[in-house]
């Protein structure tokens, strides 16, 4: 490869057939609302085996319709993890909820199921010990613990058996934010069917895409249907246009991103699996490595669907040093994820520090995403590994 040549960090999985397919929505007069979301939707429920699909224009938008639908009031209780991107509390926010952070485990970097054993039983024990938890800065009373929302972070399920069981034994809702991990299986079952709710979403970074957009798969009738008059500015099945029973959003997905994704869908197992055999080409240049840390897989993972391929340097290694020379060589990489907890608006609206999530701080510290894509060639791979190996080597 010319090392001149920018290697993409992610390039969206397009062919005539997504093109020809939009070009043909163009052709209409129905470019939003019409039956190509409507064909979206029967896709996600067929390739999910979920009852109910509700498209909406982002996974932000999607999660947020989760919060409304589980009865999430201000000032109640979330559990979450602060490993992730930020639109996951964000949600909890949105409703003026409080999102109580859980650290996650070192080597998925998913939430800790017996951190958040404790962290449950402590909050519904109504006494001192559920104070732990909360953050150090609040100036509002919690009020109920309601909900349970891991992340399957980078394409992999959290670990919903021992998360479902808890939240049985508690009556909270699970929101399965599944936003990167579309296509995984955990134990034989696909992702975003694993809670209440689950969220894909479609960024052009992600598995497939539909420019922007994200899907809600549910079997709870009750919360689609609240769900879909919530993306459409509160109207109920029976309102008029300029009638609206409830307050609502406009969280429509327009028929262009629809047509655009009912492709995509229909190609994503192939897309999955190119994405899975560029993995492999990582794993094969890169586990040797020294001071490198390729992603574990749980062996509940049956089906790892790779959004992201994120490695982690040992503690001598400054990343971010690596990170800016593998940029002067042509080769992007960002740190992934920089922890939610720590950002300029949590550190201020909640008092949050240093250490409070070692895991999560030293993840975020240690970790970079390297350029990743279904159309990405060995070629590409081969330069990025010698790159990696290079910097490394001559720090
Ligand atoms: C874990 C996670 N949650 C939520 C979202 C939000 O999705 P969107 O950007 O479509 O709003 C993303 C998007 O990247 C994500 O990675």
């Amino acid at each position: 490869m010319n090392p001149t040549q920018r290697v993409p960090m992610s390039s969206p999985d397009i062919t005539d057939a997504e093109r020809q397919a939009v070009a043909e929505v163009l052709n209409t007069s129905s470019l939003s609302m019409g039956r190509r979301i409507d064909h979206f939707e029967e896709a996600f429920k067929k390739y999910t085996g979920s009852k109910f699909a509700i498209g909406v224009n982002s996974g932000t938008a999607g999660l947020h319709l989760c919060v409304r639908a589980a009865n999430i009031h201000p000032n109640d209780l979330v559990i979450t993890t602060p490993f992730s991107f930020v639109a996951s509390s964000n949600v909890i926010l949105f409703e003026h909820a409080i999102p109580v952070f859980v650290d996650v485990e070192p080597g998925t970097g998913n939430i800790d199921p017996l951190q958040v054993a404790e962290a449950v039983r402590d909050l519904s024990s109504g006494d001192r010990a559920g104070k732990k938890w909360l953050p150090r800065k609040m100036d509002v009373e919690p009020q109920k613990l309601k909900a349970i929302l891991p992340v399957d972070v980078f394409g992999q399920p959290a670990d919903y058996d021992a998360l479902n069981s808890i939240a049985s034994d508690y009556d909270l809702v699970v929101i399965e934010d599944s936003c990167e991990a579309l296509g995984a299986e955990y134990s034989g079952r696909k992702a975003g069917t694993l809670g209440d709710y689950g969220v894909f979403a479609f960024y052009p970074n992600k598995q497939m895409t539909t420019g922007e957009g994200a899907v809600i798969i549910t079997d709870d009738s009750e919360a689609a249907d609240l769900m879909r008059s919530l993306r459409n500015q509160g109207r109920a099945p029976g309102d008029t246009w300029l009638q609206h029973t409830l307050l609502g959003y406009n969280y429509r997905l327009d028929e262009m991103s629809a047509a655009l994704g009912e492709v995509q869908v229909s190609r994503l197992d192939e897309m999955i699996d190119k994405r899975a055999v560029v993995a492999s080409w990582y794993y094969d240049r890169l586990s040797d490595v020294q001071d490198l840390e390729l992603p574990t897989l749980s062996p509940m993972t049956t089906r790892m669907s790779w959004f992201v391929f994120v490695i982690k340097f040992s503690e001598s290694i400054d990343r971010d040093q690596v990170a800016a020379k593998l940029g002067d060589l042509g080769v992007p990489a960002r740190p992934y994820f920089l922890p939610i907890h720590l950002q300029p608006y949590m550190v201020s609206l909640f008092g949050y520090e240093k250490g409070d999530f070692p895991i999560t701080e030293n993840l975020g510290k240690r970790s970079l995403a390297i350029p990743f894509s279904s159309v990405m060639t060995e070629d590409q791979v081969e330069y990025v590994c010698q790159s990696i190996i290079s910097v490394i080597r001559n720090l």
